[in-house]
């Protein structure tokens, strides 16, 4: 018996791909303004992007989105592309002005024309579609009204919503109402570095209100115009650790978690922002009216998580640029740590007894490997980044953390929001000129990987 225990406890783990169930989620993720071009066709109004990408010195390369991939008018070769790669899901974005060009007043049939083809065209080939309503691209008409600081803008946000539902509904497996509202909120209206450029911390608290907000009421409507897919809210999550074990590191990575991390969770799950941020912001508080806290806490069919890097900070500022510190970086100085992903995940869980099943929504890596030779891009230290966090993943799941998918950013090179065209994250090559695609051997390792867990 003592011998047969023993054999149990040092069993070797079965291979990565038979740690996953049967009906785990596979995917690749995209946004519409990072891969579609076609930025006037049919009607299509102007985004907030358009807009940042004209100021002088906004993106790194000078470039715009107005091309991107074509993706827009490449959408059947793109699907055989997600297909060939064997996942049973796509994570994709819609524009909302596409579907309605100034973000208030008319809808535009013609914007969701494309939507439709996409998604059946998803369907015909047996692959799951999950839609983002907002990865970012407001429509430049409602930032002339004041954007996400105004609190119009969350109405706004729940009739486009409820358009799309009602055209597409029936066909989506899943509705994200937001991807990333930390990164809007922060580096849009914060930092300034990403549209729509504004830098007030006050305003910036405010926008992430309305983004939660907006979240949680669209999350009312749906259901009750009888929603069909799951429904949910993307957030980019670090594993948030002190530089040292000295107590002013300790403290300042800790007020670093709840101002990127509890600032979005506490509301979402506990229905309160954390008070010590609150009295950090002071003055700069958002206004929160009666029942807002009540709206957002709506209990949601998943969480989706963005993971890409951990972050240690330290009493004398954040530190997520690991060049300096001789650890392993990707293209965009994130450090690579897969047992960020892990911890994160162990973390969510025991602070949010009761969390509803996690999708990590992205993780890729940014390596410099622009060369197609004879026909391949060798691309390992992709493929490596990509098994080390799925490996990651099969610890959290074997730790009891409720992961139901998990999704590469992306299925292919794309425009990188202020990195322009500079940084590629694709598991599919995109060559610019040409807009030929080429999927890189990490493209082919995941395929073969699906293959095998499909058994
Ligand atoms: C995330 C974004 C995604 C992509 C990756 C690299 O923050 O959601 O669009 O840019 O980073």
């Amino acid at each position: 018996m003592k011998a047969l225990s023993m054999t149990t406890r040092f069993m070797p783990l079965p291979p990565l791909h038979r740690q996953f169930p049967r009906h785990f989620t596979w995917g690749v993720a995209t946004s519409s303004f990072q891969i579609e071009g076609a930025a006037h066709a049919d009607g299509k109004g102007e985004s907030v992007w358009d807009r940042f990408c004209r100021q002088p010195g906004a993106i790194a390369d000078g470039s715009n989105a107005d091309l991107a991939c074509d993706h827009f008018h490449r959408l059947d070769e793109d699907l055989d592309l997600i297909a060939s790669l064997g996942v049973n899901c796509y994570r994709f974005s819609i524009a909302w002005p596409r579907v309605q060009a100034l973000g208030h007043g008319a809808f535009n049939p013609q914007g969701l024309d494309f939507y439709e083809r996409l998604v059946d065209g998803l369907r015909q080939r047996g692959i799951d579609a999950w839609a983002t309503l907002n990865h970012w691209d407001l429509p430049q008409g409602l930032q002339d009204r004041g954007g996400w600081n105004d609190r119009d803008t969350v109405h706004r946000f729940v009739d486009y919503a409820r358009h799309v539902q009602a055209r597409l509904g029936d066909r989506l497996d899943g509705i994200t109402t937001h991807n990333e509202p930390w990164v809007i909120a922060t580096l849009g209206h914060e930092q300034g570095n990403f549209a729509p450029g504004i830098k007030s911390r006050k305003v910036a608290a405010q926008v992430s209100h309305h983004l939660l907000l907006s979240h949680g009421l669209a999350m009312q409507a749906l259901r009750a115009d009888g929603a069909r897919s799951k429904l949910g809210i993307v957030l980019n999550l670090a594993s948030t650790v002190p530089a040292t074990a000295m107590p002013a590191d300790i403290e300042a990575a800790d007020r670093a978690d709840a101002r990127s991390r509890r600032w979005y969770t506490e509301p979402l799950f506990k229905g309160h922002y954390p008070e010590s941020v609150l009295a950090e912001l002071g003055p700069d508080a958002p206004v929160v009216q009666p029942g807002d806290l009540a709206a957002i806490a709506q209990p949601m069919d998943y969480l989706g998580i963005n993971y890409y890097t951990r972050s240690v900070v330290s009493a004398s500022g954040e530190d997520w640029n690991a060049k300096g510190r001789d650890l392993p970086v990707t293209d965009m100085d994130w450090e690579i740590y897969p047992q960020g992903l892990t911890d994160l995940l162990v973390q969510l869980q025991r602070d949010y007894p009761g969390l509803p099943p996690i999708y990590v929504t992205e993780n890729g890596g940014a390596f410099k490997d622009s060369a197609v030779r004879d026909g391949r891009v060798q691309d390992d230290d992709r493929t490596a980044y990509l098994r080390s966090h799925i490996a990651a993943l099969a610890t959290a799941l074997q730790q009891g953390v409720p992961v139901a998918g998990y999704m590469v950013w992306s299925l292919m090179d794309n425009f990188e929001w202020a990195s322009g065209y500079l940084k590629r994250f694709g598991i599919v090559h995109v060559d610019y000129q040409t807009l030929q695609r080429t999927p890189k051997a990490s493209a082919e390792w995941y395929r073969a990987f699906l293959r095998a867990w499909r058994g």
